[in-house]
């Protein structure tokens, strides 16, 4: 199987990356920290997969092109997309800065776009093939604190909603994978207990799993599919007492 994975370099995607790394498995790995990549590198051809590593900002849309470009070009056929890359950064909203939110925004949506959207032509040529982007349980509603990333999240889903449509028939599918909370490098920062959180290694066999059954927008684990009910149509006094900002935001 070869499968490009962004934010290969830590969490989730440092776990995809080794899970799809089987004998004969050619895996793009992507992300900026090249160092950590060389690294998973090592570990994967040690597991006897072929690695290629492309330390590259996923938020860089021409440097994205010709990272897609040269994996298509080393594999020929390219089964799995996995736009993983993302940040979760603190909100200064209620002092009025942006620059924070745009960079969010650059990594969180366009990164996603960047990711995916070059491998569809081949992937319609040879007419099979699934793009994946992670999104989270924050983009099913603007939460307080992080009303920037819900929004990024939301946003990426949608684009895989409607990108899914334009592929329907093609054999090439898009899909969503949404999160709670999972303990990587990203949730170490957050204070306090995460309700209903995993593993990475626990993530991984779910959202590999969901990706083989190539499902529409996977939300997990199933204690997240009953929250986001909740999540989604409750009132915002009651969002407000389920995800507090002390709990939702990440320290300055
Ligand atoms: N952990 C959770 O509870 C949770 C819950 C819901 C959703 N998610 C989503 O899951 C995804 C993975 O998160 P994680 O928990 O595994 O976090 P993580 O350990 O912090 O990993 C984030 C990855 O994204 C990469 N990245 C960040 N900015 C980038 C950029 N501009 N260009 C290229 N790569 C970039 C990082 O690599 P470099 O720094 O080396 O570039 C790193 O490999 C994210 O999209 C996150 O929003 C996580």
């Amino acid at each position: 199987m070869n499968v490009f994975i962004t934010g290969a370099s830590s969490g989730l995607g440092e776990g995809l990356a080794k899970h799809y790394a089987t004998p004969g498995a050619i895996i793009g790995l992507c992300a900026r920290r090249a160092a950590l990549l060389d690294e998973l590198a090592q570990a994967i051809t040690a597991q006897g997969a072929r690695a290629i590593v492309y330390a590259v900002d996923v938020s860089d849309t021409a440097a994205m092109q010709q990272a897609a470009a040269a994996f298509i070009d080393i594999c020929g056929r390219v089964d799995l997309v996995i736009a993983n890359a993302g940040i979760g950064i603190p909100h200064r909203t209620l002092q009025g800065e942006t620059e924070s939110i745009a960079k969010l925004m650059r990594v969180n949506v366009i990164g996603v776009t960047n990711t995916v959207v070059p491998f569809v032509p081949a992937m319609l040529k040879q007419g099979s093939g699934t793009l994946v982007a992670v999104s989270s349980l924050a983009g099913h509603r603007g939460l307080p604190g992080r009303a920037a990333y819900s929004a990024s999240k939301a946003a990426a889903m949608t684009f895989m909603d409607g990108l899914r449509l334009d592929l329907h028939g093609s054999g090439v599918h898009a899909m969503t994978l949404c999160p709670g909370f999972v303990h990587t490098p990203m949730t170490a920062v957050l204070p306090g207990k995460l309700p209903f959180a995993i593993g990475c290694d626990e993530a991984v066999r779910l959202m590999s799993r969901a990706i083989a059954a190539r499902k529409k927008t996977y939300i997990f684990p199933w204690q997240v599919r009953i929250l986001r009910f909740f999540l989604r149509f409750g009132s915002e006094a009651m969002v407000l007492r389920m995800a507090p900002p002390a709990r939702t935001r990440a320290p300055e």
